[in-house]
């Protein structure tokens, strides 16, 4: 049997994230769905919160809606209650998911169960294919303890959320764009290649420290802060740490290839399906 060398994809170009404020004034990073990186199919908008300031976040994200997309939460310290109009509550603790399937249409609040220390995490908002625009909501609630840890080299510990490594399958299931979600840490000096579907448009955003990104012979160093935009080309992501340890999240997913009609929270294909999703939340059919 032979072998077939995998190839490391490379770094297509790296963007920084903007400040801004959302929901009733929550300060935040957004690194995609911004000037320099509008969307990266299936990929809407990617926020980064993080602050240990508890006016930067009191404020929470009261009731707003959603149609159209998926909002996938990922936290990292902190806690956050989540309600919506249809009776659907939980709270989302350090090391937590949830992937939201909005389809049709939801209304609910995300506020901070906390009055002071630090509150970290991801919203990523994922599109939904036209066919699946319209199906039910749908939550997938994952406590720390359901997302499998696996050591692929020395030094190197991935937590596997959604998508697969060394046989080992995330818990987010049924999701139209096939997705990975890998949170990455690396110790000082670690190496790893993380396979990644060649089919799917992929990122790595650096959270922690700086890592060299791409094959060996030409990576890309990203610092804290930094997205790497993956080319197309390749099956896997090759990830080295310096001298410090690094800590990244690496996403990937299957670009759906269909005109994307936004509009707030509303993502549609054609802007007639933006004013219907705006006149039905106005009647009340949320
Ligand atoms: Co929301």
């Amino acid at each position: 049997m032979t072998a077939t060398a995998l190839t490391s994809r490379r770094v297509a170009r790296v963007v920084r994230g903007q400040p801004t404020s959302d929901g009733a004034g929550v300060k935040l990073t957004r690194v995609i769905g911004q000037r320099d990186l509008d969307m990266l199919d299936p990929f809407l908008m990617l926020d980064e919160f993080r602050s240990d300031q508890a006016g930067d976040y009191l404020a929470g994200f009261p009731d707003h809606p959603h149609r159209g997309f998926e909002t996938v939460t990922y936290m990292l310290a902190g806690r956050m209650r989540h309600g919506d109009n249809q009776g659907n509550s939980g709270l989302l603790t350090p090391g937590s998911m949830q992937w939201m399937t909005a389809g049709r249409g939801i209304v609910h609040s995300e506020m901070p169960e906390q009055e002071d220390g630090l509150m970290w995490g991801f919203q990523l908002w994922v599109n939904l294919p036209a066919s699946d625009k319209m199906t039910a909501p749908r939550y997938q609630d994952i406590a720390p303890e359901r997302i499998p840890q696996v050591q692929p080299a020395d030094g190197v510990r991935v937590r596997v959320l959604a998508g697969e490594l060394d046989g080992v399958r995330g818990p987010v299931s049924g999701i139209a764009t096939a997705p990975v979600y890998f949170d990455v840490e690396l110790a000082a000096g670690a190496r790893v290649a993380l396979p990644l579907p060649p089919t799917h448009n992929a990122f790595a955003y650096v959270y922690g420290g700086h890592a060299q990104l791409g094959p060996e012979e030409a990576p890309t160093p990203l610092r804290r802060g930094d997205l790497g935009v993956l080319e197309r080309n390749g099956d896997e992501l090759v990830i080295a740490a310096g001298g410090e340890p690094a800590r990244l999240i690496v996403v990937a997913g299957r670009p759906l290839g269909e005109p994307v009609a936004k509009y707030g929270p509303f993502v549609m294909n054609t802007p007639e399906q933006i004013m219907e999703a705006i006149r039905d939340y106005q009647a009340g059919k949320f």
